[in-house]
């Protein structure tokens, strides 16, 4: 989704803007913009481009400098990818630049009152609209102008606003997209995502939805719409910039499949308690009492994150033995779900800022439910609007598909399952063996990654597929469905994911030499009925992939897999297919770290 980053201080500012608009490339955008001013200066100069930051880069003047600037990096809503459209906007008078991420859901009707005043618009974006209400209003100070523009607007937004008369200042503001400012050494960041910022400094302030703030190059307030004051204590960036960079890899997907061991291991760090056979999730704050009165878990996702989901209510229903099930968070937040008191409600989300997943979480609170957090960033939004939660720790992912947070969620589910089943009926001796399984995890990932050579061949045959069926029972389902949507995400191949048990009810019907089958046969109490599945599939002279605890005689291939507890398995069964998709992408020539028309965060409807 679109990027924005800004700087005011000392520094020259372009070759900032255009490092950190670089470092906010993975999030996926159509054409990138800057704008730049300084204290001496009299107005904002200003280039934008259709295309990659490179192609902005390309245009940029040689005497463009200035110590103050905003910049962006657009994805599409409002009007085609255009120079024109490509954010910063102007006013008429070329005083007032506006960067803008979300959706302006009132645009038309404003720019058609706008029109009606004699304003001439240069973009078809939302956008502009903002733009030219700031540039109208007539209050003394910018902050002023700001708030009485915002006012007129419904939607989501994270802006930042350069004014040619108020060059000493960058105005920014958040509601439903967000905004973080990085505190430097008499110099001050703002950004949408923190990976722009950590190259520079690790201490930032992340806005509140409803919040604005002001910085100056040695200062800065935060305060709300309305104009109060409010407390905006600096935190500390946990992640390494170097968490940012390829690390000798071609790809971040590469480079994130392959840190997935030592994922793990941080997601199970400081949370084993041998003593109890069980594991202390600190920020969950349920105690036993609670614990024993959910009846239900629901887990909320969207993508990867929904599937993460449905492993991991499966593994609460085996090890709590509380019934639990996943749904997409961005269907069920239409559907007017009953909502339970006695339901724990889970929110899943790598980046925390999934628009569909947010509006969900508030939505359940509003009607009083108690929701929790399973997140990777720590401070996004929808960790900090779940009442507790469990953050999976997984660092930086980079790359939009996901793969090692995937990875990451499920662990941190297995933990949830195990602390909840410890609380109500599972056994001393089967928390002692889940545990044990959780800590096989990274060498088993380690001994699995080795394969890479393997998986990469059996690649070079997929990527000739026009299609792929992939199939999985109970345990297997909900990993037959992130692969196929691994493989269609990057190698842009057709998949369709199916419960091996409903072959026969439909599916069996396209089973031919062409069509390859991807089957997850895990070496549990369904053993026997997945074979028969194989079996089916081969009497139609289907080609067939296994993913396995053992060879499958039917199959053409079988990737052997490390055998953990059946309730673990799924964890890494997943992981052999990400190398498949990775590497058919690869033979395609696809773009794999920026698949075509996906954002990494998703923070518009
Ligand atoms: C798939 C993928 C998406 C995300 C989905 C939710 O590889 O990355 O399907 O999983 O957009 O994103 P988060 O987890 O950030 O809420």
């Amino acid at each position: 989704m679109c990027g924005i980053v800004g700087y005011i201080g000392k520094r020259d500012v372009a070759p900032l803007l255009l490092e950190g608009l670089q470092r906010l490339e993975y999030r996926g955008y159509d054409s990138a913009g800057v704008v730049i001013t300084s204290p001496k200066a009299t107005g904002l100069k200003m280039v934008k481009a259709k295309g990659r930051v490179r192609d902005l880069e390309a245009r940029v003047p040689k005497r463009f400098t200035g110590t103050t600037g905003i910049a962006h990096t657009r994805w599409a809503t409002h009007g085609a990818p255009s120079d024109e459209n490509a954010h910063p906007h102007l006013d008429g008078e070329n005083k007032v630049a506006v960067v803008h991420n979300g959706i302006i859901d009132n645009a038309s009707e404003l720019r058609a009152k706008l029109i009606a005043d004699g304003v001439e618009f240069r973009s078809e974006t939302d956008t502009e609209v903002l733009t030219h209400l700031i540039a109208r209003s007539t209050a003394e100070k910018l902050e002023d102008r700001v708030r009485e523009a915002l006012r007129h607007i419904e939607g989501t937004y994270g802006i930042a606003v350069l004014h040619a008369d108020f060059n000493d200042r960058i105005v920014v503001a958040r509601n439903g997209s967000p905004v973080v400012l990085g505190i430097g050494e008499k110099e001050m960041f703002v950004a949408s995502d923190v990976a722009a910022l950590v190259s520079h400094t690790r201490q930032v302030v992340t806005l509140d939805d409803g919040e604005m703030a002001t910085i100056k190059a040695d200062d800065y307030r935060t305060y709300t719409t309305e104009g109060s004051r409010t407390s905006a204590e600096p935190t500390t960036v946990e992640w390494e910039a170097e968490s940012y960079d390829m690390g000798g890899h071609d790809t971040y997907m590469h480079k994130e499949i392959f840190e997935q061991a030592d994922a793990v291991d941080r997601v199970l760090r400081g949370r084993i308690d041998d003593r109890f056979s069980t594991v202390h999730l600190g920020g969950l704050n349920l105690d036993a009492h609670d614990a024993r009165k959910v009846r239900r878990v629901k887990i909320l996702g969207c993508g990867t994150s929904y599937h993460a989901g449905m492993i991991g209510a499966q593994m609460i229903e085996e090890l709590a033995r509380i019934p639990a099930d996943a749904e997409p968070a961005s269907e069920f937040r239409y559907r007017n779900a009953v909502v339970d008191p006695d339901t724990l409600y889970v929110a899943v989300s790598q980046s925390g800022e999934t628009y569909d997943v947010l509006a969900a979480v508030q939505e359940l609170k509003r009607k009083g439910a108690r929701v929790f957090g399973v997140v990777n960033v720590v401070g996004s939004a929808i960790a900090r609007e779940a009442d507790a939660g469990v953050y999976v720790h997984a660092g930086p992912e980079v790359c939009v598909v996901s793969t090692k947070c995937f990875t990451n969620t499920t662990v941190a589910f297995g933990l949830l399952a195990l602390h909840l089943g410890r609380i109500r009926d599972l056994s001393v001796s089967d928390g002692k063996r889940i545990i044990a399984g959780l800590r096989q995890l990274p060498a088993q990932i380690e001994q699995m990654l080795e394969r890479e050579d393997e998986i990469k061949k059996l690649a070079q045959e997929f990527a000739e597929a026009k299609s792929m069926l992939f199939i999985g029972r109970v345990r297997g389902y909900p990993v037959a469905r992130e692969a196929s949507l691994k493989l269609k995400e990057v190698s842009y191949i057709h998949a369709e994911a199916y419960p091996a048990s409903e072959l026969k009810h439909g599916p069996l019907a396209l089973i031919e030499p062409a069509l390859p089958t991807v089957a997850i046969v895990p070496d549990d109490d369904l053993l026997e009925k997945n074979r028969a599945a194989l079996e089916e599939i081969k009497a139609r002279s289907g080609k067939i992939l296994a993913v396995a605890h053992q060879e499958q005689e039917k199959a053409d291939h079988t990737i052997v897999v490390p055998k953990n507890e059946d309730e673990l398995d799924p964890i890494l069964m997943g992981i052999p297919l990400q190398l498949l998709a990775y590497h058919t992408a690869l033979a395609l020539g696809r773009d794999i770290d920026k698949p075509r028309n996906l954002a990494k965060s998703v923070t518009v409807e």
